[in-house]
């Protein structure tokens, strides 16, 4: 994996709009972005779309996501004149698990809660990538400790891909700075103590000095990770 060694330190000395256009144009058409309309997904969405990148943008709609989020979609949609591609996780597979687990299972053990995310998250996950050469997200190395080590680019020998995190080294108030700069739209629940947001029912606010990620499946002790990014 030299070349991928020589591009991540290509990437490493240049912006994240220039790393953006530089993938883009090495992978034209097989780039694709995974947005959850998060904070610093929206930063990525403004840069693709103001530059006008190659880039394909989607995001996984569980079927359980707040309806802030789903108004989010339409105005950023309607903002940047850009399509994001809504993927939605197979109905007959939701429909068994529902009817034998029951509709909110994910709070009955760790093991339910992480069915519901593989048949909800990653496996729609899995499909929207099928065609991809890199897979952007927009996690940053800060959000959690399972994140500190993640690379800026990684080979993904599971999914046949490299998964490029570009905002990796960000902090939380680079990103609320870039907002603010471009006026970038945002979810209203991040103004009213959500930070990290993901499905209605394991999401809640979080108190001041709380950990950012408290608020996701808090009533787990474990890793806080839903198999997306972090398969413990
Ligand atoms: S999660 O694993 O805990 O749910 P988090 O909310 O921190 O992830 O988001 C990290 C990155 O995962 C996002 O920047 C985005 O690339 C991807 N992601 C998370 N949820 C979704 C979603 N519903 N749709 C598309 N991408 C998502
Ligand atoms: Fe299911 Fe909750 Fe995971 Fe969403 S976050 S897929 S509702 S367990």
């Amino acid at each position: 994996m030299k070349d991928l060694q020589s591009l991540e330190e290509l990437l490493k000395q240049v912006s994240v709009e220039e790393g953006l256009q530089k993938v883009a144009g090495l992978y034209p058409g097989k780039v694709k972005f995974s947005s959850s309309l998060g904070q610093e997904d929206q930063v990525l969405t403004d840069m693709i779309s103001r530059n006008a990148i190659d880039i394909s943008i989607f995001t996984l709609d569980t079927g359980r996501l707040f309806n802030e989020t789903y108004e989010l979609l339409e105005k950023t949609e309607l903002r940047y004149k850009k399509k994001i591609e809504v993927f939605f996780p197979n109905a007959p597979d939701v429909q068994e698990m529902v009817n034998k687990n029951g509709i909110n299972l994910f709070y009955n053990s760790v093991e339910e809660r992480k069915m519901c995310c593989n048949i909800r998250k990653v496996e729609p996950l899995n499909r929207a990538l099928a065609d991809a050469s890199v897979w952007v997200t927009g996690l940053r190395s800060s959000q959690t400790t399972l994140r500190h080590e993640l690379p800026l680019l990684e080979w993904l020998p599971e999914k046949q891909l490299i998964k490029y995190n570009p905002l990796l080294h960000w902090s939380y108030d680079e990103v609320m700075e870039y907002m603010k700069i471009y006026s970038v739209p945002y979810n209203p629940l991040h103004d009213k103590g959500f930070v990290s947001i993901g499905c209605a029912p394991c999401t809640r606010a979080i108190e001041p000095g709380e950990d950012p990620r408290a608020g996701r499946w808090w009533w787990e002790s474990s890793h806080k990770e839903c198999g997306l990014h972090v398969n413990k």
